[in-house]
């Protein structure tokens, strides 16, 4: 019996991407005109198919009326998955949402290769859910029926970092993958002979990435001018208490933004701005949940953390119109370094812990591997840098690596 046809997805918290093998090398499906990779983006309507990446967020710029949503992935293995809630109007879970979305990306995959799809090989991270193993083991069971519903017969998963080792450049040696994405930072430690042969020796990861380098960002850059740690005045009383910080931490968490659209929410909000010692900043926040920016104000944040990273502007700065006319605030490299700085500790521990697992001196390591979105940012590659300090360091194809190793393992997953 012939393998199952099997299309390799690479399902990420901020781009998803899906291919297949053709001989000795990857193909990937082209998901929008002239563009591999998808943003991981839905956009939910009224009575009309579901949008899907830069269509999505295009809906999004327009205002179209709709519910907006990113990094859907973080949300695997939390009970918000499976809680049932109207969506403008329609009775619906994320399970549901997430598969309408793998849906489109095997409909395209098909249209795109005049194949069908019977089955699927998935990337998932070593950890979906770092300090939690229970919640780690349900996070791939709910991918799992993501893709079920999605009309695929069978589903089979492989570490990222794991796939990245497949579509990494042949060279005898000791090597590291380093892919830090939009949800997780993922490692994977891999030893290539001579002849090609590759053994991978541990894989090892952490739930952080790009997403909570925006969320650490607009908790300490952007919330305060909303209101984060201003006072507000007791109701019966003289005394003032800071501002509770759960709708600041929300709005600037891409997956939670969507629930603070709720009444209870935003009642909240209006309660705050009513006791505010500084209402113009929490008027802020009521008029960013009545009007729905949080996702506007979270694509201002992921924008300015770019622009830090690669600028030579004297004054690089959030741009905040989407609030008020003028507003912006200053995060230039260092400053944005700083608030990093305990974050990207964590991943460097994570990636020394992957060599400790194989009882590796870092300084044995030939080459670094730099894969995902967030290792294009400095910082990373310098905290990798220091801990592998006689590593060439790669980064072609960061942003496919997954996908293209993916394509290529997809013709045996199931043979
Ligand atoms: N030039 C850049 N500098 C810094 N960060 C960047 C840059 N370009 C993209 N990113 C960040 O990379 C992240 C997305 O990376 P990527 O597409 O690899 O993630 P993903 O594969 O979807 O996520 P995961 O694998 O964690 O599920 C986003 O957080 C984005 O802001
Ligand atoms: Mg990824």
């Amino acid at each position: 019996m012939s393998a199952p046809m099997t299309l390799g997805i690479d399902f990420g918290t901020s781009n998803t991407a899906a291919g297949i093998a053709v001989g000795d090398n990857p193909w990937l499906v082209e998901m929008e005109p002239g563009e591999t990779t998808l943003p991981t983006a839905v956009f939910f309507e009224p009575k009309r198919p579901m949008r899907i990446g830069r269509a999505a967020t295009r809906a999004l710029i327009n205002g179209d009326e709709g519910r907006f949503m990113r990094a859907l992935k973080s949300l695997l293995g939390t009970p918000l998955l499976r809680e049932e809630r109207r969506i403008n109007g329609e009775s619906t879970d994320f399970v549901q949402i997430i598969a309408r979305f793998l849906a489109e990306v095997k409909s395209r995959a098909e249209s795109a290769t005049h194949q069908t799809f019977t089955h699927a090989l998935s990337g998932r991270p070593v950890h979906f859910h770092s300090a939690d193993p229970a919640r780690d083991a349900q996070a791939e069971i709910d991918l799992r029926d993501c893709y079920l519903a999605a009309g695929f017969s069978d589903v089979k998963f492989l570490f990222e970092p794991e796939a990245a080792v497949r579509s990494a450049r042949p060279e005898p040696g000791l090597g590291l993958i380093v892919d830090i994405g939009g949800g997780t930072s993922d490692f994977t430690l891999f030893e290539q002979g001579t002849a090609g042969e590759t053994r991978i020796l541990a894989s090892h990861g952490l739930r952080l990435g790009g997403t909570d380098f925006d969320r650490q960002i607009s908790i300490e850059h952007v919330m305060p001018l909303l209101g984060r740690g201003s006072q507000i005045r007791n109701a019966f009383g003289k005394e003032t208490l800071p501002a509770p910080n759960r709708l600041f931490n929300d709005l600037a968490t891409w997956q939670m933004i969507q629930f603070l659209y709720a009444a209870d929410s935003r009642r909240a909000a209006r309660e705050l701005a009513k006791y505010a010692v500084e209402p113009e900043k929490l008027n802020r926040l009521v008029e960013v949940l009545d009007d729905e920016l949080g996702h506007d104000l979270a694509f201002a944040v992921e924008r300015g953390k770019i622009q830090a990273n690669g600028t030579d502007l004297a004054d690089p700065r959030i741009d905040l119109r989407i609030l008020e006319r003028g507003l912006s605030t200053p995060l230039a490299a260092p400053q944005m370094q700083a608030t990093l700085d305990p974050m990207m500790h964590q991943i460097t521990q994570s990636a020394a812990e992957t060599l400790a697992r194989a009882d590796l001196a870092p300084t044995r390591i030939s080459r670094l591997v730099m894969v995902g979105g967030s290792s294009l940012l400095s910082s990373v590659e310098t905290s990798l840098r220091g801990l592998c300090p006689n590593a060439a360091v790669e980064n072609r194809n960061a942003m496919t690596a997954v996908a293209d190793g993916l394509a290529l393992a997809a013709p045996s997953a199931f043979a």
